[in-house]
C-alpha cells in the first residue's frame, strides 16, 4: 500500500505570501499569489514533489495554475520539482545558474548528493539583475548576489521592504558555505549590497525568516569579511606556489 505524502507546513507571512516548508533535504518554497498570475520562488527537490502538489491543492491551486518558477540558484534542493513544472510554467533563472543547469553540470548542481532522481529541465527564461516582476499586489525585483554559488540571486520587494535571500544569507545572519562556482569576495561584496535596502523581514531558502533583517545582514558582512581574511591566512599557510607551478608548467608545455 503506498504512504500518502507527508502533509507540509504552511505559513502565510504577508497576504497571498506562504511559505511551504518541507525540511531538510529540501528547500523552502514560497507562493506569491499575484493579482492575476502566481509565482514559485523555488521548487524544492524532485523527490518531494508529491508533497508541494498537495501543499498547492491546500491553497485551491494545481500544479498548472503556476505561471512562474523563479529559482534562487542552481543547487539541486532548490530546483528538482522543475522538471514537473517544466513546460507548464515559465522557469526563471540568473543566467550563471540557467547554463548550469542546461549543461545539466552536476560538479555544481550537485545533483547526485542532493536530489538523486531529478530529471533535466531548462531555464526558459534568463534572469538578469535589475529585472522587475510585477504581480500587481507586489513587485519582485532581481538582485545578483553571487558568493554562495555564481548564480545566486535575491528577490527584493521594495513596497513592503521584503527579501527572499536563497541560501545567500539566514537567519541571525548565519552564512552558507562558499560551494564550486562561489567566491568569498563576492558574497562580501553581494551582502554590502543587501545591506543598505531597507527592509521588514527576509525570507531564505532554509531553517527560520528573519524579523531582524538589518542586523542580521550587518552582521553576514562582518562574518564574510573574516571569513575571507581567515582564507587569505590559509592560502599563506598552505604551500599554493608548488600547485600553481605545477599548473603553469603544464600550460608551458601545452603550448609547444
Ligand atoms: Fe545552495
Amino acid at each position: 500500500m503506498n504512504t500518502p505524502p507527508e502533509k507540509p507546513r504552511i505559513v502565510e507571512l504577508r497576504p497571498s505570501i506562504f511559505q511551504l516548508n518541507f525540511g531538510w533535504p529540501s528547500s523552502h518554497v514560497y507562493l506569491v499569489k499575484g493579482r492575476a498570475k502566481n509565482v514559485l520562488i523555488d521548487t524544492g527537490t524532485a523527490a518531494n514533489f508529491p508533497r508541494l502538489a498537495l501543499s498547492l491543492a491546500e491553497l485551491d491551486l494545481g500544479p498548472r495554475d503556476i505561471h512562474l518558477v523563479v529559482l534562487t540558484h542552481e543547487h539541486s534542493d532548490h530546483i528538482g520539482a522543475c522538471a514537473y513544472l517544466f513546460g507548464n510554467s515559465v522557469i526563471a533563472a540568473h543566467p550563471l545558474a540557467a547554463n548550469k543547469i542546461e549543461l545539466q553540470d552536476e560538479f555544481v548542481t550537485m545533483r547526485p548528493y542532493l536530489d538523486a532522481d531529478a530529471r533535466p529541465f531548462q531555464a526558459d527564461l534568463w534572469l538578469e539583475a535589475g529585472t522587475s516582476i510585477e504581480l500587481g499586489n507586489y513587485r519582485l525585483r532581481v538582485l545578483h548576489t553571487p558568493g554562495h554559488c555564481s548564480g545566486c540571486v535575491c528577490l527584493h520587494e521594495p513596497e513592503q521592504g521584503l527579501l527572499f535571500t536563497g541560501d545567500t544569507v539566514f537567519v541571525g545572519g548565519a552564512l552558507s558555505g562558499i560551494f564550486v562556482s562561489g567566491s568569498i569576495s563576492d558574497y562580501v561584496h553581494s551582502l554590502q549590497a543587501l545591506s543598505s535596502l531597507r527592509l521588514e523581514e527576509f525570507y531564505p531558502g532554509h531553517g527560520p525568516i528573519s524579523k531582524t533583517p538589518r542586523e542580521d545582514i550587518l552582521k553576514a558582512v562582518n562574518d564574510s569579511r573574516a571569513l575571507l581574511e581567515d582564507s587569505k591566512i590559509l592560502f599563506g599557510a598552505l604551500d599554493t606556489k608548488r600547485a600553481f607551478d605545477r599548473i603553469l608548467t603544464g600550460v608551458r608545455r601545452t603550448k609547444k
